[in-house]
């Protein structure tokens, strides 16, 4: 079984939660690669597949819904997993969008889970107008993501593709 891990990301906070997942999948001694979702042009010769964006202004970045929209056929045919990476607009570092919204993209394609993790947010790395909506939001800064949380979750993944495994 091949795994894929992929995610869109701006400025590499979700890349690195996609990194974390794959190091487990593979911890687990699942075959799994990890790519940037710019690197890849479909998903064909993959046996399941985690895929998560960033989400900016309430959605995900647009690479990631046409990359979603154009590959719905593919996506059905095998076990997909979603992940989202947040937050912004609150004191409370807590992802502000709804999992099942952030998916529409996905269409009728049978997500077994989506997760919202907390994300990241470095001033330093943030181009001027980023800056400017960060600042109105009153977003909280700093790195928020919880790798217990993520690693938790790849677990749980591992988990299922193992049971997978053994009914094929
Ligand atoms: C300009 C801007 C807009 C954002 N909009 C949202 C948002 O609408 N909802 C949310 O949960 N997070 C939002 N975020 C937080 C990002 O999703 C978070 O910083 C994430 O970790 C970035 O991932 P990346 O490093 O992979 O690009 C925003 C961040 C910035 C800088």
């Amino acid at each position: 079984m091949k795994v894929l891990v992929t995610a869109a990301s701006r400025h590499g906070s979700t890349r690195e939660i996609a990194d974390a997942i794959a190091e487990e999948l593979r911890r687990s001694t699942i075959d799994t690669e990890c790519h940037d979702l710019g690197e890849i042009t479909g998903i064909e010769g993959y046996d399941a597949v985690v895929f998560g964006s960033a989400i900016y202004m309430g959605n995900w970045l647009p690479e990631a819904r046409s990359f979603a929209e154009e590959h719905r056929d593919e996506f059905s045919k095998v076990p997909v997993w979603v992940f989202s990476s947040g937050p912004i607009g609150a004191q409370n570092p807590q992802p502000q969008n709804n999992p099942n919204v952030l998916a529409t993209t996905f269409g009728d394609v049978e997500v077994r889970d989506h997760r919202v993790f907390v994300g990241k947010i470095d001033p330093d790395e943030l181009g001027l107008a980023e800056r400017v909506v960060v600042k109105m939001v009153k977003a909280p800064e700093g790195d928020f993501r919880d790798w217990d949380d993520i690693r938790g979750w790849a677990k749980q993944i591992a988990a299922e593709l193992h049971s997978i495994e053994q009914t094929v």
